[in-house]
């Protein structure tokens, strides 16, 4: 074979490389959750976030893709997911629609579907069905309008001793 030849059967087989990344996460195994409480606005949006938000923002619900263990693609996926759980974490238990999200979190996540910041663009680019469509958007906003009558004020992560329990 000639250099020329070589060198496009090289590009061929790159490209179709490349092409294997996002068609494969087309055929994504994912783990799915009931909900089994809640309001009913949240249905639709936990399978949203089971789809779209739980690779990164749900501890243990990564769905890794063949090149997830490669060199490089690696330490890409786990950073996204480290920065991702540092800002908000959709537990399990949150999925379920057995534990709430509060106003903070309810208006962060507004933020973000309302601006279309997330999934990140890179992820968007790997995993092409990812994106929030305009019915997501909407569940997303039905379901925050609704939720917040209830959510309280912050996520409470230490409890307050109380001053009224007498010492022993
Ligand atoms: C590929 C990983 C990835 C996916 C998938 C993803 N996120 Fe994120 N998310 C991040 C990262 C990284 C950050 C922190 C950095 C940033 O804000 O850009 C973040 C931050 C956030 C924040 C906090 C923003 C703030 O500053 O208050 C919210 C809310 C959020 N994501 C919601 C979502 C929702 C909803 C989905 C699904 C529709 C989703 N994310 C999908 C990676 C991801």
């Amino acid at each position: 074979m000639s250099k020329g030849k070589i060198t496009i059967v090289f590009l061929i087989i790159f490209g179709l490389l490349v092409l294997a990344m996002p068609v494969s996460n087309f055929f994504l195994q994912r783990q799915t959750i009931e909900v089994t409480s809640g309001i009913p606005e949240f249905k639709p949006v936990s399978k949203i976030m089971q789809n779209k938000c739980v690779d990164c923002h749900t501890p243990g619900m990564v769905s890794e893709p063949f090149y997830g263990k490669l060199p490089g693609a690696s330490q890409l996926i786990q950073a996204d997911i480290d920065g991702a759980q540092q800002q908000i974490i959709f537990s399990k238990e949150h999925l379920k629609g057995e534990k709430q999200f509060s106003k903070l979190e309810l208006v962060r996540i507004q933020t973000v579907v309302q601006n279309n910041e997330m999934p990140i663009l890179p992820y968007k680019m790997l995993h092409w069905d990812a994106g929030l469509t305009n019915e997501d958007r909407e569940a997303f906003l039905v379901w925050i309008q609704a939720q917040m009558k209830t959510a309280t004020n912050a996520p409470s992560p230490v409890e307050v001793p109380n001053e009224q329990t007498p010492v022993k």
